[in-house]
C-alpha cells in the first residue's frame, strides 16, 4: 500500500510517499528559510502564500521520485495539528482535495507524534513505550509515548520553545535564520564555558517543565549591558559572539538532557526518543549519547533531514491506517493542539 503524506505545519512544504511496511519510496521538502530569513523568524503570512505556490509542485515531485501516479495511492495523509492556522489549511486543502478527487482514505496527522515517530522509521525497529523529548521551534515538550497514538503530557516549555530561544539568539548576536544552525556554527570556535548562563528551572526536580525565556534575556544583557535596549546595528568582535553562542547553546543542552532524564526516572522507561529542529543540533546529539552511555538508557535520534519539519515522519499514518482510523472531509485544523491522544 502507497500513502502519500504532507505537511505544511509551519515553513517547509514537504511530501513524501511511504508504503505500509514503513519503506520511504519518496520524501521532498521546499525549505521557506529564505523568505522568512530578513524578518529573523517565521511571517505566518508568508508562510502560508508560500505553502499555496509550492504545494501541488511539491506533491508533483514526490509522486514523480516514487514512479507513483494518484490513481496507484492508497491514502492521504497529511498533519493537522499543531501548527500555524494558514499554513495547516493549505496542507488540509491539498489532502482533502485528493481525497474527494481520487476516492482516497483521509489520514490525520499529529505533527508533534510524527516527530517521535521519525525515531521508529530512522531505527526500523519499536521504540516505544519510551519518553519523548520534541524541541523545535514552536515546542519543548516531554511525552510518555506508551503507543505512537498515545501520548500523555508530562511537562513543557512555561514560555519560549528551545528552537526559538536558538533563533532569537542568533538575531541578538546577529547571525542568519534559521538560528539554530547558526549558532551551532558560531559556537564552533567559542568556549561553552566562557559565559556561566543561567539554566533555568534545571535544579527544580519537582518539575518536568522548561523555561528559555530568562536564558535569552540573559544573553541580550550580556550583548547590550542589563537593562539595556540595542541602541543601533550589532558590531561585537566575532571571538565575543562565538562564546556566547557558545555558553547560550550548552545552557540550553543541559537543561534538555537534565529533565529528559528526570522523565525516563519518574516513569521508570530505559528509551529515549528525541525529535524536532533543535535535535539535528551536533552538540546536542553527541552529549545525549554520552548521557545514555553512561546513565544506561537506549537513545534514538533522527538523521538530521528527519529532525527538522519533512513528510517522513508522516509514515505515522500507517499506524492510524492498521487501527482503521480514517477521517471524513469535515476534518479541521487545531492550530493549539486540542488532543494528544
Ligand atoms: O521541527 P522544526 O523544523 O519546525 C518546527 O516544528 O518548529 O524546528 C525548527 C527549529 C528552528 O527554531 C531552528 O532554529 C531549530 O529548529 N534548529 C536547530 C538546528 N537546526 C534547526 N536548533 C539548534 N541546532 C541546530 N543545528
Ligand atoms: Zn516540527
Amino acid at each position: 500500500m502507497r500513502i502519500l503524506t504532507l505537511e505544511t505545519t509551519c515553513d517547509e512544504t514537504a511530501a513524501a510517499v511511504v508504503t505500509d511496511q514503513l519503506q520511504v519510496l519518496s520524501a521532498v521538502v521546499a525549505s521557506q528559510d529564505a523568505l522568512h530569513d530578513r524578518f529573523g523568524g517565521v511571517v505566518p503570512e508568508i508562510a502560508s502564500r508560500a505553502h499555496v505556490e509550492r504545494v501541488v509542485p511539491v506533491i508533483d515531485e514526490a509522486l514523480r521520485r516514487a514512479e507513483t501516479t494518484l490513481g496507484s495511492l492508497d491514502a492521504v495523509a497529511v498533519a493537522n495539528t499543531p501548527g500555524l492556522a494558514g499554513s495547516l489549511l493549505v496542507g488540509l486543502t491539498a489532502a482533502k482535495t485528493l481525497a474527494l478527487t481520487h476516492d482516497l482514505p483521509l489520514i490525520a496527522i499529529n505533527h508533534l507524534q510524527a516527530h517521535i515517530y521519525a525515531c521508529r522509521i530512522a531505527s526500523g525497529i519499536d521504540v516505544f513505550p519510551c519518553v519523548g523529548l520534541i524541541v523545535s521551534g514552536g515546542h519543548s515538550n516531554l511525552y510518555r509515548c506508551d503507543h505512537p497514538t498515545d501520548f500523555t503530557p508530562l511537562g513543557g516549555t512555561i514560555d519560549d520553545a528551545a528552537g526559538e530561544a536558538f533563533d532569537k539568539v542568533a538575531s541578538l548576536l546577529g547571525l542568519p535564520f534559521p538560528g539554530g544552525p547558526s549558532v551551532q556554527q558560531a559556537a564552533e570556535s567559542g568556549s561553552s564555558s566562557a559565559y556561566r548562563l543561567p539554566r533555568p528551572l534545571l535544579d527544580d526536580s519537582e518539575t518536568l517543565n522548561f523555561s528559555f525565556s530568562g536564558l535569552k534575556t540573559a544573553v541580550r544583557y550580556l550583548v547590550y549591558g542589563p537593562g539595556k535596549l540595542p541602541a543601533g546595528p550589532l558590531r561585537l568582535p566575532q571571538e565575543q559572539v562565538a562564546n556566547i553562542a557558545a555558553s547560550f547553546q550548552q545552557a540550553v543542552i543541559d537543561c534538555l538532557i537534565g529533565k529528559a532524564e528526570l522523565a525516563l526516572e519518574r516513569t521508570g522507561f530505559k528509551v529515549l526518543c528525541v525529535g524536532g529542529g533543535v535535535a539535528a543540533n551536533g552538540p546536542l546529539r553527541q552529549q545525549f549519547e554520552a548521557a545514555a552511555v553512561a546513565k544506561g538508557y537506549k537513545l534514538h535520534v533522527p538523521p538530521r533531514s528527519l529532525c527538522t519539519d519533512n513528510a517522513v515522519m508522516g509514515a505515522i499514518a500507517v499506524e492510524r491506517l492498521r487501527a482503521g482510523q480514517f477521517e471524513s472531509l469535515d476534518l479541521d485544523i487545531h492550530p493549539g493542539l486540542q488532543r494528544i491522544g
